[in-house]
């Protein structure tokens, strides 16, 4: 497919001290939903405003469709960006702040009416054009301001956190929205969030960011199924995944990974890139779904039952594990009580495992 946008080598220093972003290289290809995910600070709006032309970059380049805007002006590169705080010009009409910048392009006033009319249906708002900003609720100003950047027909869409301000209730029916919205206008986009659910109800793929650089670029699937890192994995999912230390011991075709809580042998097959941590230490991750309630025989290890947290759908129980809280997903109809017993083994197809030094995935 296409590439639309390439970034390569950028960076961002604010001062001697303060890197916004240390180094970043990314692709998007064309009509891609790319969501940029990591904790605050960690250098998502500066990417965005690089992109856009609002901060100048210390290094690298930047290329729209092939060409380079590394030093173009924010209004030549074809770009549409929506922020948290909406930012709607208070004294025009809905239908003004989104006829704006068709006017100043100098299109037909027909043409400017129906391309208005369209994108104001598309997002909801056509019963709202006559009205004033100051009339309208926080959601339906933050459709205003997606309407205005997304009736220009940019080459790229960002979007950063424009679900933030929103009630929890209404992200969610904006995300889903949104999503329906670019599968019908296929407009290559990229959106900001530091909330991990709406990243992956939303992305084709999902670029983790941590300390100014990327830590993984994958699909969903990807970043869930086999998570980079332990930051990743301790990032991604509700409740993240849970972590042990654990020796590994190997012996022949026999793999041993042990703690003061279990043995669990795993398969050499499947572990191929394990031959060198032989008497070392290393970090299981296992997802709370994927620990199982088992027959006392077939246990890996057995604990009681610290926290029970029902979710409706499902519950959410927490062991405590020396010391560790660890937390398991549990079906709604299995009876539980507080203080229970449960006989536990993990999926042995969904082991997680890291070095303990570099914290980086290891199968
Ligand atoms: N204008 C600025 N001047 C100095 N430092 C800044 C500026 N903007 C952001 N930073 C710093 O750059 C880093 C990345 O910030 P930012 O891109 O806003 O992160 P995010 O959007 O992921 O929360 C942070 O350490 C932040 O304090
Ligand atoms: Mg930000």
């Amino acid at each position: 497919m296409a590439v639309t946008l390439e970034l390569s080598n950028i960076a961002k220093r604010y001062s001697k001290k303060v890197w916004g972003v240390k180094k970043m290289d990314l692709q998007v290809k064309n009509k891609e939903f790319i969501v940029l995910l990591g904790p605050s600070g960690c250098g998502k709006t500066t990417t965005m405003r690089m992109v856009a032309g609002l901060e100048e970059v210390t290094r690298g380049t930047i290329l729209l469709d092939g060409k380079d805007i590394t030093d173009k002006a924010p209004r030549d590169r074809g770009i549409s960006m929506v922020f948290q705080n909406y930012a709607i010009w208070p004294h025009m009409t809905v239908f003004d702040n989104i006829a704006f910048s068709l006017k100043l392009q100098k299109i037909p006033k027909k043409e400017i009416r129906l391309r208005v009319e369209d994108t104001a249906q598309m997002v909801k708002i056509q019963e709202l054009l006559e009205r004033l900003p100051g009339q309208l609720s926080g959601g339906q100003q933050q459709r205003v301001a997606l309407a205005r950047a997304l009736v220009v027909k940019p080459k790229l869409f960002l979007m950063d956190e424009p679900l933030s301000n929103l009630d929890a209730k209404l992200r969610v029916i904006m995300r889903t929205e949104l999503k329906a919205i670019h599968l019908k206008t296929g407009a290559t986009s990229i959106f900001v969030t530091h909330d991990q659910s709406e990243a992956m109800s939303m992305a084709d793929r999902i670029v983790i960011m941590k300390d100014g650089e990327i830590v993984q670029i994958g699909t969903p699937d990807d970043v869930y199924f086999r998570s980079a890192s332990v930051f990743v994995a301790g990032f991604i999912g509700t409740p993240p995944a849970n972590f042990f230390n654990v020796h590994c011991h190997i012996d022949g075709k026999d793999i041993t990974l042990t703690n003061e809580n279990f043995n669990l042998s795993i398969s050499r097959e499947r572990f191929e890139n394990l031959a060198d941590y032989e008497g070392k230490n290393i970090i299981l991750g296992i997802r709370p779904e994927d620990i199982e309630i088992v027959e006392e025989s077939e246990a890996l290890f057995s604990n009681e039952i610290m926290v029970i947290e029902p979710q409706g759908s499902h519950q959410v129980v927490a062991l405590n594990v020396s010391d560790n809280i660890v937390k398991m997903i549990v079906p709604a109809e299995t009876k539980l009580q507080y203080n229970d017993t449960l006989f536990l083994n993990f999926k042995m197809n969904r082991l997680h495992l890291f070095d303990s030094d570099t914290e980086l995935r290891i199968n």
